[in-house]
């Protein structure tokens, strides 16, 4: 491992004890004290407001290195990370959307149409089922890996949608230079966390045992 990388880990580790959500807005209460993944499985939250600081591009490539990491069928590593931390492309289709959206951009708090983060991760992929299933676990070990260095994330689809949709934004997805054969399924705003949101419930008769 490269030696920024273990500098970038071992920050990241004094960042995750330190973070105003490490451990505090546990999902659950249960197991897992003490165990770093697990703290922050359920330390983990959807932010929507970040700090104007930019992500150290290290970070950035440490993350997008944990989500390539993820499992995925026959290791076919059948997708494509397309990290976006141009202010130029991100306040260029931001501008688009605010013009398309004048009531969403006027909102108080609104900065950018990624819930105001200074970067994200577009998560691209074959659009099939087992695809999407390589992408979504290669999402979650980016969040997590964002997580434990201190860094918040939040999983998009609405703000994508708009993008795929507008033939203004166009060639601002052109220069993304993302393989034809493959289809953006969700992008993550990453960025330096401006809130602490609570933990959302979560349902736990959904999860069953069938033992004798
Ligand atoms: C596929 C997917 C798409 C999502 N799209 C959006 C979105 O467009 N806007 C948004 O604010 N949050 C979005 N989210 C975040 C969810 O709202 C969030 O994960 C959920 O409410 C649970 O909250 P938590 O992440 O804080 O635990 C998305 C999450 C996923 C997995």
């Amino acid at each position: 491992m490269k030696k920024s990388i273990i500098a970038v880990l071992a920050a990241g580790l004094v960042a995750a004890a330190g973070c105003a959500n490490g451990g505090a807005a546990r999902a659950q209460d249960g197991a897992g004290d003490g165990n770093a993944v697990i703290e922050a499985i359920m330390a983990r939250r959807s932010i929507r407001q970040y700090k104007d600081t930019p992500v150290e591009r290290e970070k950035l490539q440490l993350i997008a290195e944990c989500g390539v990491n993820a499992p995925n069928g026959m290791n076919a590593q059948a997708w494509e990370v397309c990290i976006i931390d141009s202010k130029e492309w991100i306040d260029g289709v931001n501008e688009i959307y605010k013009a398309a959206n004048p009531q969403a951009a006027s909102r108080p708090g609104f900065r950018n149409m990624f819930v105001n983060a200074p970067a994200v991760i577009a998560v691209a992929a074959p659009d099939d089922t087992y695809n999407g299933v390589n992408a979504g676990l290669l999402g979650e070990n980016v969040m997590l890996a964002a997580q434990s260095l201190g860094l918040g994330t939040c999983c998009l689809g609405g703000p994508l949608r708009f993008l795929q949709s507008s033939p203004e934004a166009a060639p601002y997805m052109a220069k993304l230079g993302i393989n034809p054969d493959y289809k953006i399924l969700y992008l993550i705003a990453v960025g330096y966390p401006d809130e602490t949101p609570a933990a959302k419930p979560r349902d736990l008769s959904k999860i069953r045992f069938l033992g004798d």
